[in-house]
């Protein structure tokens, strides 16, 4: 099977298909969703609060996601697989960036992403001139919490408009192949689509992005509590998952399960 390429998203821009992406942390679920026909997996580093369950993405390293990616690219044979850089795996210093990627690049990842604009388009030049495609991730971004005062829609204000418009084409020049916006304004994001030529994926960024992503666990409705006004449910996963396993506990009790000979 064929597997899909940083050019067939690209050519998906151009003929206005729109581009899936899903989080993925595991080989069965790459599987399943690989086999969904979705186009991107990514190996967020989501897993520190939708698996590892901490607060923030802060705490996971660069092993986690390493790990993580190893899992991914056993299970999935067609969709691109990027991997997600975690926080301060790359903001020191371009040789260490370079150093962080490739390791995700040995582990099965075929791109990688990081966060910010501006500020990091050297590092994403140095990263794509040896080689390594990166996706970058602009608006709300999650390594940044703290000095966001929290997780919030960017871009709200005329001058934080201009800034991630500006961090979105300074992303474009440096050779990033795509971009995520996440929590940015609907008309934001039309503007940040209609000027640059890379594909942009959006959560939160409204109908006129490139592409979508969600968080796997999201979609499936595993945190029943979590309900960002962006976010479509389409399972009840917690309460399916409960109901069987209270019925797996019943039976066993039971004695129902396993059957009598
Ligand atoms: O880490 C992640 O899962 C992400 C997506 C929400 C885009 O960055």
């Amino acid at each position: 099977m064929k597997s899909i390429r940083i050019r067939d998203l690209q050519e998906k821009k151009a003929k206005s298909e729109p581009i899936t992406m899903l989080t993925c942390y595991d080989a069965m679920f790459a599987k399943i969703l690989d086999s969904s026909g979705v186009d991107i997996l990514l190996i967020g580093d989501t897993l520190g609060m939708v698996v590892q369950g901490q607060e923030t993405t802060l705490g996971v390293t660069l092993e986690d996601i390493a790990y993580h990616t190893r899992m991914v690219a056993r299970g999935a044979q067609r969709a691109h697989i990027v991997a997600d850089m975690p926080f301060m795996t790359y903001q020191h210093d371009i040789k260490e960036a370079m150093q962080n990627a490739a390791k995700l690049l040995v582990a099965g990842a075929h791109s990688v992403k990081l966060e910010g604009g501006t500020p990091m388009a050297s590092t994403v030049k140095a990263l794509t001139e040896v080689g390594v495609p990166v996706m970058g991730h602009v608006g709300l971004t999650p390594q940044s919490v703290h000095a966001l005062s929290g997780y919030r829609t960017q871009g709200k204000t005329d001058e934080s408009r201009k800034r991630i418009l500006e961090d979105a084409m300074a992303l474009e020049a440096a050779g990033a192949y795509a971009v995520v916006l996440e929590c940015v304004p609907e008309s934001l994001a039309q503007e940040i689509t209609r000027m640059l030529q890379i594909p942009t994926i959006g959560i939160g960024a409204g109908p006129a992005c490139d592409g979508q992503v969600l968080v796997i666990y999201d979609l499936l409705g595993f945190n029943p509590e979590f309900k960002p006004k962006y976010l479509k449910t389409y399972l009840n996963g917690a309460a399916l998952i409960q109901q069987a396993c209270e019925k797996y506990v019943t039976e066993v009790r039971q004695r129902v399960f396993p059957p009598m000979e």
